[in-house]
């Protein structure tokens, strides 16, 4: 959390104030630090959207709380959790809040009520939640400002031998080099993908691609490919990248089921391959 203060600092809007609230106790999860920290970017930066005229606060604050059955009951989760302690991540905000049905629907794809807004970052969000186990929560009123938490399932701190072992690599954190000229169909592709559960790269032309997987593509086990773009375009760089021994696949426009489908057939191993939900 330390390290993305700053970073958090640069993100919220205007005249708000950012506060962080870290608890006593050290707290351990077993996560995906990439994936959390864009968790909680989509919070702050939903949460600043959230503030009038720049003004107001955003509070993240971590630690362990203990949840009871009816706190479980009112989560979005996959998992049949048990009552306990868990890891807390809250961001909370004194913003313009929500009415009823929008927060029934903010973890929908899609759904926005911004006028530059895509839909994507809770959608995004709650596929990483679940792929970790936890669950996630928002109160919120409208005028009211909101709160949402992120529960996520306590492990005992690692021993220096569970340290020096590499953690299993399934086909969904696999690595995915995803390369496109437009930013957005990027950053869609990325969301996408984050969503479940893989770790994503981006290049913007075909020669960033080429150069990346020469310099550090050891660990990019697919990458997604745009046929249509300028200079050094799909096709060529489909080429070179044939020429560095790497396994392509290709196809766009594509949708989530479909990109997803592709990759895990690419990507299946059998013996590691979770259950797909
Ligand atoms: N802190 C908040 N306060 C008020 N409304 C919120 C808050 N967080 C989310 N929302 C509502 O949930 C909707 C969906 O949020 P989500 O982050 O998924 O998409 P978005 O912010 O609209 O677009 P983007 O894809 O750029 O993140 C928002 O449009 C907004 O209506
Ligand atoms: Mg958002």
């Amino acid at each position: 959390m330390a390290e993305m203060t700053e970073l958090l600092h640069a993100s919220v809007a205007g005249h708000a104030k950012i506060e962080v609230e870290a608890g006593p106790e050290p707290v351990w999860v077993d996560a995906d630090a990439t994936q959390i920290r864009q968790v909680v970017m989509n919070f702050i930066i939903n949460a600043s959207e959230a503030l009038r005229g720049d003004v107001g606060r955003v509070t993240l604050r971590t630690g362990i709380v203990h949840a009871d059955h009816a706190y479980l009951e009112s989560c979005y989760t996959r998992e049949d959790l048990d009552e306990g302690e868990f890891a807390l991540l809250e961001v909370s905000d004194d913003g313009i809040g929500m009415d009823l049905e929008t927060a029934t629907r903010i973890f929908d794809p899609f759904f926005t009520t911004k006028s530059e807004g895509r839909g994507l970052g809770l959608a995004a969000t709650l596929g990483i939640v679940r792929s970790h186990r936890g669950a996630i929560r928002v109160e919120s009123q409208p005028g009211n400002g909101t709160t949402i938490q992120v529960l996520l399932p306590l492990v005992s701190p690692a021993s220096p031998s569970e340290e020096a072992t590499p953690p299993v690599r399934t086909p969904r954190r696999a690595k995915i080099l995803v390369v496109d000229d437009e930013d957005i169909v990027r950053t869609v592709g990325r969301r996408m993908l984050e969503a479940r559960g893989y770790e994503v790269v981006e290049a913007a032309s075909g020669h960033g691609a080429a150069n990346f997987l020469k310099a550090q593509g050891e660990d990019v086990a697919a990458v997604l490919l745009d046929l249509t773009m300028p200079r050094m375009d799909g096709e060529q760089t489909l080429k070179a990248l044939r020429a560095t021994g790497r396994t392509t696949f290709v196809g766009k426009p594509f949708r989530l089921s479909e990109l997803t489908g592709a990759l895990e057939s690419l990507l299946a191993d059998p013996a590691a391959s979770p259950t797909p939900r």
